[in-house]
């Protein structure tokens, strides 16, 4: 079911997430850019997907993050709070002190200060990888890498990670049902409101008394969901388009000074949140020449942007040498512009610069096909590769 088009919208279409998901926003970006689709094929929302339009939409205040600005419809309160943790669901005075708090661990020095526990952890990975024939990148390094990084700034214990990962994992599986959903979101908040409050607070940086209780634990549980399998889709998406061109591994493999290039531009090209981040309208207003009522989903495509040849030349294509004055939005912009790019960066440059140090010919065992994940975020969901050349 989805809510009845409003007067002059174009028709209703469904957009899932998973293979094929960019060229169907090609599709929106040049016939339909302001168009209302349906999610899931329950969920109604308007779709963004010029770069122009989505990079003003996430500055205009008159889109809001808090859901509350939700008009009741058929469909909508399915999508209502699916991911909505913490600061990402909150707007202005509101959002500003809490993520003045959050912002802590973040800053660039603190950042560069988790450097050697990313090596060293990225080497332990890459020791276990060089001993198997065959690996999977994705359950050998990806996944493992981000998890143990945002549970060690949480301080969640060695033994419990995996538990945690599984909870996290059945919250953002879409096709979770929303009960089960909520259910598991309160066992993770209880955990990490009786285990590990201490460690949290110590590990944010925030001193006693700066949060709630219940702020303290949206922020772990927000941390741990919106820290951990965005960059395993990247990371996993960075390896999968590096090894499906030999020699561009090659030649970060002779050349690691390409490295940080070569990250930024497959965010751009395969950022995990390619279908968009939510906004809601609170007021009537039109975007590129569209009527949108207040009170809708409006979701702004970052990955259509990201590819927009308006923006960017043969968009489709990776260039580690591409030199351009555009911003990607990969990480989003704006008040909510993601806490931990500059972590998440610092994974994926780690995790491939010690892949192509210690092994140089590593290549993909098969053709990969559309091994997508069909999660939330856009990434494959394994990655079986050889070490050796063959
Ligand atoms: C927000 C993407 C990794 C923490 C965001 C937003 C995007 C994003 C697009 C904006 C949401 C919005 O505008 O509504 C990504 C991607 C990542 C990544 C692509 C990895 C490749 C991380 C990591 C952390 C993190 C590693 C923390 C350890 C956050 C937080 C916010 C956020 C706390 C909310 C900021 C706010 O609402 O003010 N992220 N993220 N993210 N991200 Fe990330």
């Amino acid at each position: 079911m989805t809510a009845p088009a409003p007067t002059g919208s174009c028709p209703h279409l469904d957009l899932h997430p998973g293979p094929g998901l960019h060229q169907r926003l090609a599709a929106f970006r040049e016939h339909a850019p302001v168009v209302q689709v349906t999610l899931h094929g329950r969920v109604p929302a308007w779709l963004l997907t010029r770069a122009a339009d989505v990079e003003r939409a996430l500055t205009d205040p008159r889109l809001a993050s808090d859901d509350r600005w939700l008009h009741s419809a058929p469909g909508q309160d399915e999508g209502r709070s699916s991911v909505k943790v913490s600061l990402m669901g909150l707007d202005g005075a509101e959002h500003t002190r809490l993520r003045h708090i959050l912002a802590r661990p973040f800053t660039p020095r603190n950042i560069e200060s988790f450097r050697p526990r990313v090596q060293a952890l990225t080497d332990e990975l890459v020791d276990r990888i060089e001993r198997q024939p065959t690996a999977d990148l994705i359950q050998d390094l990806a996944l493992p890498l981000p998890l143990h990084v945002i549970c060690d700034i949480l301080g969640i214990p060695p033994d419990d990670r995996d538990p945690v990962h599984q909870l996290t994992r059945r919250i953002l599986a879409p096709e979770s049902d929303p009960q089960a959903r909520e259910d598991t979101r309160d066992r993770l908040r209880d955990y990490l409101g009786t285990h590990s409050r201490h460690h949290v607070v110590t590990g944010i940086g925030a001193h006693h008394g700066d949060l709630t209780t219940s702020e303290l634990t949206d922020a772990g549980l927000l941390l741990l969901m919106a820290g951990h399998e965005t960059t395993t889709a990247l990371i996993g998406s960075i390896l999968r388009t590096l090894l499906e061109r030999p020699a561009h591994y090659q030649a970060l493999t002779h050349d690691p000074s390409l490295i940080p290039r070569a990250v930024d531009e497959i965010s751009r090209l395969h950022g995990p949140v390619a279908l968009g981040v939510t906004r809601y309208s609170t007021v009537d207003l039109t975007i590129s020449g569209t009527r949108i009522p207040a009170g809708q989903r409006v979701l702004l495509s970052l990955g259509a942007a990201d590819r927009d040849p308006a923006r960017w030349t043969d968009p489709d294509r990776p260039d580690l040498a591409r030199r351009s004055r555009a911003r990607v939005l990969a990480f989003g912009q704006g008040p909510h512009y993601c806490l931990g790019a500059g972590l998440a960066r610092m994974e994926a440059q780690i995790a491939l610069a010690t892949l192509t140090r210690r092994v140089p010919h590593l290549a993909l065992a098969e053709h990969m096909g559309t091994l997508e994940q069909p999660g939330i975020f856009h990434g494959p969901a394994r990655l079986p590769v050889r070490l050796h050349a063959t």
